[in-house]
């Protein structure tokens, strides 16, 4: 198949590029390199069934592939906050383009949403029925609220022009290619472990979070594309619930050196528990993680040692 992956640069659109050249597809990655970087994807360059679009997913555009997979957005806070109307405008006008292509190409169209989604939840864990609790007017809201109306502008292709579209909910998922310096628990952990620096933990520690292995979280987002009855949205995730201090416990005792835990007040909406539901991904999909976390940090913090 040809397949377009928009935000095919980024740290999940890379893994996934890798995988569908691995499986003898032809690749179109499409990215502006916001987020996004050249060396991600430095090793597939040569490969002729490989292409590299830079464009940005708000302007339209017009290739003749068999499916999209719709990534582009930026998915850390500091990113997403750094210019928020233009983070809205990625999801949406991301989606809306992504989809027009869809429509007049016959592909199928994959939306990469966000357990942000879900907000600060009231139901624990969150299944794919809860329809969430999200502060329209916050800063998080351009990401939030963006996702939340990509998702409807998904599912109105569909039911109004008969897209074929999947849409998964991502929980956090972590691995080599994340960035060193955007915010995210288990990357800054790793390097401000890595540099002898103290551990930030938000509050005091007692948040959740789930963590997926990038590999896990490919593979389920090849099978949710790769089948006919559910379009979804089916959570993907690892159920398995840590809080921030057991986390960063663990990374000291994995990278050793010197650096203690110090805390830092909460940042404002930010969710203190949130755990998938992934019993629709397992019934629908056969798809369950695989990577447990003690191992998937091993192979994250060998890429920093590398990186930094
Ligand atoms: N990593 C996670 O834990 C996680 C969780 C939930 C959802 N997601 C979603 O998965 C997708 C990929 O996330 P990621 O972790 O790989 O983030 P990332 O920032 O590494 O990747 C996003 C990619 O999109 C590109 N991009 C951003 N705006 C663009 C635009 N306007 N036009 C074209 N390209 C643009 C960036 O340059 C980057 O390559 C995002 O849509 C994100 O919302 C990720």
């Amino acid at each position: 198949m040809r397949i377009l992956v928009t935000g095919g640069a980024g740290f999940l659109g890379s893994h996934l590029c890798d995988r569908l050249i691995t499986e003898g597809h032809e690749i179109l990655c499409l990215d502006n390199f916001f987020t996004g970087r050249r060396q991600n994807i430095a090793h597939l360059l040569q490969d002729p069934k490989f292409e590299l679009i830079r464009h940005d997913v708000i302007d339209p555009f017009k290739v003749e592939v068999d499916q999209i997979y719709n990534l582009a957005c930026p998915a850390s806070p500091p990113h997403y906050q750094y210019n928020p109307i233009k983070t809205t405008k990625t999801s949406v006008m991301g989606a809306i383009n992504c989809l027009g292509l869809a429509k007049r190409v016959r592909a199928r169209v994959f939306l990469a949403s966000t357990s942000e989604v879900y907000g600060d939840p009231t139901v624990h864990p969150q299944d794919e029925s809860y329809w969430g609790n999200v502060n329209p007017i916050g800063r998080r809201s351009c990401y939030d609220e963006g996702k939340r109306c990509a998702e409807t502008l998904f599912f109105d292709y569909h039911r109004e022009n008969g897209v074929d579209i999947r849409v998964v909910r991502i929980f956090n998922t972590y691995g080599p290619r994340m960035l060193a310096d955007d915010g995210r628990v288990v990357s800054n952990f790793i390097v401000q472990a890595l540099k002898g620096e103290n551990l930030t933990v938000y509050g005091d520690g007692s948040q959740t979070r789930s963590f997926c292995y990038v590999d896990d979280l490919i593979d389920g987002f090849v099978r949710l594309m790769n089948q006919e009855k559910t379009v979804g949205p089916v959570n993907i995730g690892n159920p398995g619930e840590f809080t921030m201090l057991e986390l960063a416990e663990l990374v000291l005792k994995k990278v050793g050196g010197k650096s203690k835990v110090t805390n830092l007040p909460l940042p404002a909406d930010d969710p203190k528990q949130r755990r998938p539901d992934i019993s629709l991904a397992k019934e629908a999909l056969g798809w369950e993680p695989k990577v447990p976390l003690e191992e998937g940090l091993n192979r994250t913090i060998a890429y920093f040692r590398q990186t930094i």
